[in-house]
């Protein structure tokens, strides 16, 4: 194992110092004069984290959990199960300097969905004894997956994906989501050498003596042409304005991994996806065998709709890198629309935003209205409609931005909604609606639906078109 510290003697330990306590200014002097003292101090530096505690919910969780060790090298480190001991088995590998309790979200939310839940902290890392070294992580993920028998997916986040990676043909899991898994080492040591001055020749040796320590420069260049122990599937999730992990990588880690998929989200940090509801959800679907692949996006479903004033707009399905403009229209709805749409029933996360832009074509299908403005396309209008049982009931939901309403566009997505549903095979359209809301209510009505009293709830009513 390769601890992150290292002893550093006299001038070396000296310039550490100075480095550390800030002095970037010396940098360019440092550099030139001991390269080495400073590489060292640098890769030092970049691979230290400090420890977290536990929080008092995550304490609790852990607390309830069936917990055993696993022997990694010569320690023992903590190992946690939770759920139905006979259920579909998912293990979780936390990341760079982080813990088992990061999932605590995703624990908890699958433990109550029916499946058993295995996490570790691996040698230097939570409760693990030992120095934090990423041989220590790959060697901890080679005996969880040796041991823990047969594994229905690996959820691993960040650095853990790199430590998956090297050791999959360990075990066989049948599916992998790899959460804000780095691609290369490259965003990381550049954010590293601007924050410090380092420059570049050493950057790139930097960059170099990180890839030895992991085996592997790069995630989707590592599996090209290997199959040994690979998922079937691979879900990959990321957000778009992460800065370690730009969109093109992380699309070119979906397309290397067996059965790639992309889940994007927009306006979460790497850590806030492993706590958002929506993402949860979204990796729950992916396990149980949703998400459409990219190439059934149905291209023959795109028009345009032009509105009384004339103003063009271009209509076509939704697509999952649309997850910005979907945030936007959400973020710019007016409360009384919100509450008219939502049915005041509950705040849209933006994992939750996210996962409406993920469309599976086959059990669902949303529409988008989209007007070109200086700053780009703004997303005006959505009409969706969801599979609930089978093909023969569906459930519709129409949202026109403030500024669009009454101006036709509801009626234009909602006609054009039916006449795809229809010639998709749908066979009926159901949708609820406030007692009150006059828009929808006089739209439906000119579509042809039914408007029914609902026995329960006097404050709704329940609309349905047989097509
Ligand atoms: C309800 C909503 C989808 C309607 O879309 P829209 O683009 O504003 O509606 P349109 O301009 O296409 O109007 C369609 C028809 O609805 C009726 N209508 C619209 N606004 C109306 C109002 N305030 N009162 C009565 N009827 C109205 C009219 O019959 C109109 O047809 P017409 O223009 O030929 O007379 C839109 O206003 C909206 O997003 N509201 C907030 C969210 C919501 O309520 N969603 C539906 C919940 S299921």
């Amino acid at each position: 194992m390769i601890p992150h510290s290292m002893a550093q003697p006299g001038l070396s330990r000296q310039i550490a110092e100075l480095l550390s306590a800030g002095a970037s200014a010396l940098m360019p002097v440092a550099a030139r004069l001991a390269p080495g003292a400073v590489l060292r101090w640098a890769l030092d530096r970049m691979l230290a984290r400090a420890p977290r505690a536990l929080t008092a919910s995550e304490r609790e969780l852990f607390g309830a959990a069936r917990a055993s060790s696993l022997r990694v090298g010569n320690l023992r480190v903590p190992v946690w199960e939770w759920g139905e001991a006979g259920a579909p088995r998912l293990v979780f590998m936390h990341g760079w300097g982080g813990r088992a309790a990061d999932f605590a979200h995703l624990i908890r939310f699958f433990a109550a969905s029916g499946y058993r839940v295995s996490a570790f902290d691996a040698p230097g890392h939570g409760a693990a004894p030992g120095e934090p070294c990423f041989a220590g992580m790959l060697e901890a993920s080679n005996v969880v997956l040796r041991s823990l028998g047969r594994i229905q997916a690996v959820v691993a986040y960040d650095f853990g994906a790199w430590a998956y990676a090297r050791t999959a043909a360990a075990g066989q899991a049948q599916q992998a989501v790899l959460v804000a898994p780095p691609a290369d080492l490259e965003p990381a040591t550049r954010a590293f050498a601007r924050r410090h001055k380092l420059p570049e020749t050493l950057q790139r040796r930097l960059r170099q003596k990180l890839a030895a320590l992991c085996g592997m420069h790069d995630l989707a260049e590592h599996y090209a042409g290997r199959r040994a122990g690979l998922p079937d599937a691979t879900l990959v999730v990321h957000d778009l304005g992460e800065p370690g992990l730009p969109p093109a990588h992380a699309a070119r880690i979906a397309r290397a991994w067996p059965g790639g998929r992309l889940f994007s989200t927009a306006g979460l940090s790497a850590g806030a996806l492993l706590a958002d509801r929506g993402v949860a959800e979204a990796i729950r679907d992916f396990l149980r065998g949703g998400f459409e692949v990219p190439q059934a996006y149905p291209q023959e479903l795109e028009s345009t709709w032009s509105a009384p004033d004339g103003t063009r707009l271009s209509v076509r399905p939704m697509r999952p890198g649309d997850v910005d403009l979907e945030t936007r229209f959400v973020r710019e709805l007016s409360p009384r629309t919100r509450y008219q749409r939502l049915l005041g029933l509950r705040k849209l996360s933006a994992g939750m935003i996210a996962r409406l832009c993920h469309v599976d074509y086959r059990r669902e299908l949303a529409l988008v209205a989209l007007t070109e403005t200086a700053a780009g396309p703004r997303l005006v209008g959505v009409a969706r409609y969801v599979a609930t049982a089978g093909m023969d009931a569906t459930e519709i939901a129409l949202t026109i931005a403030d500024d669009w309403q009454g101006r036709g566009l509801g009626s234009a997505l909602l006609g054009r909604l039916v006449t795809a549903a229809r010639a998709r095979g749908v066979g009926r359209l159901d949708g609820i609606t406030l007692a009150d809301n006059a828009g929808m209510l006089g739209l439906a009505a000119k579509l042809g639906f039914d408007a029914a009293h609902d026995a329960e709830d006097s404050s709704v009513l329940r609309l349905s078109l047989a097509l």
